[in-house]
């Protein structure tokens, strides 16, 4: 399915914009191919997921997916999760997904400003792999992972948890250097080719 079919079949859009949802979604798609031209990146190619504020694309490099924020990440108040990402202290930690490139203020010919990351393609079915590797443990895992995001007064203590298992030590490390947890939710993590659980957003 291409991104423009999964548009016209998924209600997303519409919830989100009430008028010219089509439009917007085919704008920013042109958006990130003529940063992709101008830049020699790799093409934007099919629409792979969205999340709340992003649309990631598959691209013309098969183990590469580039991520533009279709809603405006001012309006939402905090700082980007992909900018504290692409720090060199949380790309050494191993915790968070590889990221190549990250523009924070792209702007197109209607002087309209994006966040465009490009980033290393990632399994997103982690919790299979957990399942398959711990599986007696796994629910325990699970929970506590999912645990951390709620900023529970246990915190660390599913931090410590977590970091007897060898795919979350570098994930343990990155929040031990300060990610932040308050969007640490199932969906934003994936398992990456060293099978590492790392954040994708935070
Ligand atoms: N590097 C990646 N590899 C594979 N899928 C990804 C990657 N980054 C994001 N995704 C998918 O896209 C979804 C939305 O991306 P995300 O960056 O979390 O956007 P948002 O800020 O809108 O939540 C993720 O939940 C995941 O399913
Ligand atoms: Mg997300």
């Amino acid at each position: 399915m291409n991104f423009k079919q999964y548009f016209e079949t998924e209600e997303i859009a519409n919830t989100i914009y009430t008028t010219n949802a089509k439009q917007k979604f085919d704008k920013i798609f042109d958006v990130l191919k003529t940063f992709a031209i101008e830049e020699n990146f790799p093409h934007p190619t099919t629409y792979l997921a969205h999340g709340t504020n992003a649309i990631i694309f598959n691209t013309t490099n098969k183990n590469v997916i580039a991520r533009i924020v279709w809603l405006n990440s001012a309006l939402l108040g905090r700082e980007s999760c992909d900018k504290v990402m692409a720090e060199d202290i949380f790309q050494e930690s191993g915790g968070v997904g590889r990221i190549y490139a990250h523009i924070d203020n792209y702007k197109d010919f209607d002087d309209n400003t994006h966040e465009i990351t490009y980033k290393e393609k990632l399994n997103t079915k982690w919790q299979d792999y957990i399942k398959k590797e711990y599986p007696s443990e796994s629910n325990e895992i699970i929970k506590a992972l999912s645990n951390i995001h709620y900023q529970d007064k246990n915190e660390d203590k599913y931090i410590d948890y977590l970091n007897g298992f060898a795919p979350f030590k570098n994930l343990v490390s990155a929040i031990k250097l300060g990610l932040p947890t308050h969007d640490l939710h199932a969906n934003n993590f994936a398992l990456n080719g060293k099978n590492n659980v790392v954040a994708i957003d935070c």
